[in-house]
């Protein structure tokens, strides 16, 4: 077998409009907008680095500078932090920083497809494995959803994607897979299609937003094939790998949130809530005080 490199880059497609949010996206990203306490793309962010990432690549889009703002020092802030003695606050502003220097930005200039995003982070990535995590998904777990995949990865090497079942008449919503042995976690990967249709739909076990990804794919992205929606799209690039190397799909634990969509976003606030061990109780209680 082919040398398993280990997975060290990971890129963040951010650069939607958020429209779904409109008005609360009209002057802040999308990825900026809270669960709980802290904003989506931090969580995506904090999975990477579980998972043993240790260089970030955002492809971004105008209006999005919070994004960067979000992972600098920001000394006034700190400084009045320290002043006040409130030092819990401040180092735990501290400890999630990224190291200087792990932080990359470029930019999709026009909204071609999640294909182009990460095709537009090609020159950061180079010829290594890299993961791709949309942080519009949040996955409710201990072990996160991207380590999980690079354990996999670990002993299969190739691509590894996150999936999980959807009820038929969904699969029109995402990318849907074919799958050959299976182990009930652990499937292998023999086709792929972008949003089928629910009677054409090869299975109902759809890509979630984690992927471990080989260079190769860059040389598929290179085609700009248009696919479904008349976009450039990964999935339609994943699928000329297929036979190429290994290819897999985990049925990752933990629950999976729709964070792009409203009613997805608003239960995982109460989803992640209810998880912490500073407001868990409250919000419980609340719920559960509620006379529906
Ligand atoms: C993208 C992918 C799709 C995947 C989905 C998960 O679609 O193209 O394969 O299932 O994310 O959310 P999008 O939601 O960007 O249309």
């Amino acid at each position: 077998m082919a040398e398993i490199k280990p997975v060290r880059k990971a890129i963040f497609p951010v650069a939607g409009l958020g429209t779904r949010f409109l008005p609360a996206t009209k002057a802040i990203p999308k990825e900026m907008l809270t669960l709980v306490d802290r904003p989506l793309i931090q969580y995506a962010v904090e999975e990477a680095r579980e998972a043993g990432i240790t260089e970030f690549i955002f492809v971004t889009s105008r209006g999005k500078s919070a994004l960067e703002d979000h992972f600098d020092r920001a000394y006034e802030l700190e400084q009045t932090l320290e002043t006040r003695g409130k030092t819990a606050v401040l180092e735990d502003l501290r400890s999630w920083l990224p190291a200087a220097g792990s932080m990359m930005y470029t930019r999709q200039p026009e909204a071609l497809g999640l294909g182009h995003a990460v095709w537009c982070a090609r020159h950061l990535v180079n010829d290594e494995p890299f993961a791709v995590l949309l942080p519009d998904e949040t996955v409710l777990n201990e072990v996160g959803c991207l380590k999980q995949l690079t354990d996999v990865y670990e002993r299969t090497g190739g691509n590894v994607i996150g999936v999980f079942d959807v009820p038929r008449e969904q699969t029109s919503k995402y990318g849907i897979v074919a799958t050959g042995d299976n182990d009930g976690k652990l499937a292998v990967v023999e086709g792929l299609v972008e949003k089928p249709e629910p009677d054409v739909a090869p299975s109902t076990l759809s890509i979630t937003g984690r992927y471990i990804l080989m260079p190769e794919i860059f040389r598929a992205l290179d085609r700009h094939e248009r696919g479904a929606g008349n976009e450039i799209q990964l999935t339609d690039a994943m699928m000329h790998l297929i036979g190429q190397m290994p290819f897999h799909a985990l049925r990752f634990r933990g629950e999976r949130h729709d964070c792009g969509s409203i009613e997805g976003f608003l239960k995982a606030n109460i989803a992640f809530g209810l998880a912490r061990a500073d407001v868990g109780t409250t919000v419980k209680d609340y719920v559960k005080s509620l006379d529906l």
